[in-house]
């Protein structure tokens, strides 16, 4: 009997959607580094990002970004749409500058770029740049359920109320951030292209190029209803915790041709290739990370979920009701052999007392 249990035991565990979802925990990486000692500036690089608390506060508090994007802990909430506003710059005359500042390749834009929708205020763009790796080795500064993605894109907004990004960049409302993960698919990303036929102008460290205008709306994914929501701040110091983040789940496919241009071709100070400019993930010290879609069946479970989330529930939930009843079954039937089988060896064993052979065979069904 004991070891009927046992197989109910064992099989429940296997069957069951155990608690495991919500024992996850956000691990914070370490890069290990070496204090350089160097002036203030390098510590502003990514291989000091260990340091960065000691030189700019903020960046040893408790609302840091980037994080591990846990989908089976971020909670699905009925959230808008992103709807990018005056994002096709074709028409426009003024070309856009694209510098190499020594931490990334980023294109100043123009404040008539908006996004409303989805905030509570009107944002202006004030620039975009990327986060990369080096060869074979992914670089995205948010991380989902643990992976890194390739590169990541970040188009930088602030809260018109206050007028320019400098004044909004240490508000808490100050911010808002779109985050794309890039992947590598098997074409060239023309929207792209426009940007990264430059990169070889700007490969050095304080180079500036002005190129032509083009359609922004093009380097994020056609689907902007899905994403993850959550409070945070700059990955770089001074760290200021003013960014409300957008961090889409569509990715956008660039070619390995491309991705390998971003890794290798900008250089900082000392000709060194300038790579790995992401920061680790940082800890979310109970923040919450919004969904504004409808997440797989464990993650609803959490959540809160919806009618199509229920009918999967109930879907699921009858299969397992099939599957314990049929064990349930099972269990009785073994049960009343063995009772049966017991009452038989009992009436023999009383029968014939002195029987070893009796005995050990009733021993050993005992231990089967
Ligand atoms: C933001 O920075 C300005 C100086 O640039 C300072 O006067 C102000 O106190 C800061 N605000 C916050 C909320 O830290
Ligand atoms: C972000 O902070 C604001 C202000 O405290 C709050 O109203 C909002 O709910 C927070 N958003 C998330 C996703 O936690
Ligand atoms: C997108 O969401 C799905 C859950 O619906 C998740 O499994 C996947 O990891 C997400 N991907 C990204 C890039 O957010
Ligand atoms: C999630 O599912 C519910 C119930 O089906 C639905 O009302 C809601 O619109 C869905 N949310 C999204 C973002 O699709
Ligand atoms: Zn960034």
């Amino acid at each position: 009997m004991g070891n009927t249990l046992l197989f109910i035991l064992v099989v429940s565990q296997v069957l069951l959607p155990g608690p495991t979802v919500a024992g996850k925990t956000v691990t914070q990486r370490q890069i290990g580094e070496d204090e350089s000692g160097e002036n203030k500036k390098s510590h502003e690089h990514n291989k000091d990002q260990n340091q960065w608390s000691m030189d700019y506060e903020d960046c040893g508090k408790t609302a840091q970004s980037p994080i591990d994007i846990m989908t089976g802990l971020s909670l699905s909430t009925a959230l808008l749409s992103i709807k990018p506003e005056g994002y096709d710059l074709r028409d426009q005359e003024k070309k856009l500058t694209l510098l190499n500042n020594g931490h990334t390749v980023q294109l100043n834009l123009p404040d008539s770029m908006t996004i409303h929708d989805s905030f509570e205020q009107l944002y202006r763009a004030a620039q975009l740049h990327f986060h990369w790796g080096s060869k074979g080795e992914p670089g995205s500064e948010h991380m989902v359920d643990g992976k890194r993605f390739p590169a990541e894109i970040h188009v930088v907004h602030f809260a018109d109320k206050y007028g320019s990004l400098k004044e909004a960049a240490n508000k808490s409302d100050g911010l808002a951030v779109l985050g794309v993960f890039l992947e590598v698919g098997s074409r060239t990303n023309p929207f792209y292209e426009k940007l990264f036929s430059y990169l070889q102008a700007v490969s050095e460290e304080g180079d500036q190029h002005e190129i032509p205008p083009f359609d922004i709306r093009g380097l994020l994914p056609d689907h902007l209803e899905r994403y993850f929501r959550y409070n945070g701040s700059l990955t770089t110091p001074p760290c200021f915790q003013s960014v409300t983040w957008t961090v889409f789940n569509n990715t956008i496919q660039i070619s390995q041709d491309q991705l390998s241009q971003l890794e290798n071709t900008l250089k900082m100070k000392h000709q060194q290739i300038l790579s790995q400019n992401f920061r680790v993930p940082q800890s979310l010290h109970g923040r919450k990370v919004l969904a504004s879609f409808n997440l797989s069946f464990k993650t609803r479970r959490m959540g809160d979920p919806g009618a199509e989330a229920q009918d999967e529930l109930s879907s699921r939930g009858n299969t397992l009701a099939i599957i314990f009843g049929c064990l349930f079954g099972i269990t009785l039937l073994a049960f009343i052999i063995y009772v049966m089988h017991h009452r038989k060896m009992n009436q023999r064993s009383k029968k014939e007392t002195h029987s070893n052979v009796i005995y050990k065979a009733a021993t050993s069904t005992e231990e089967a």
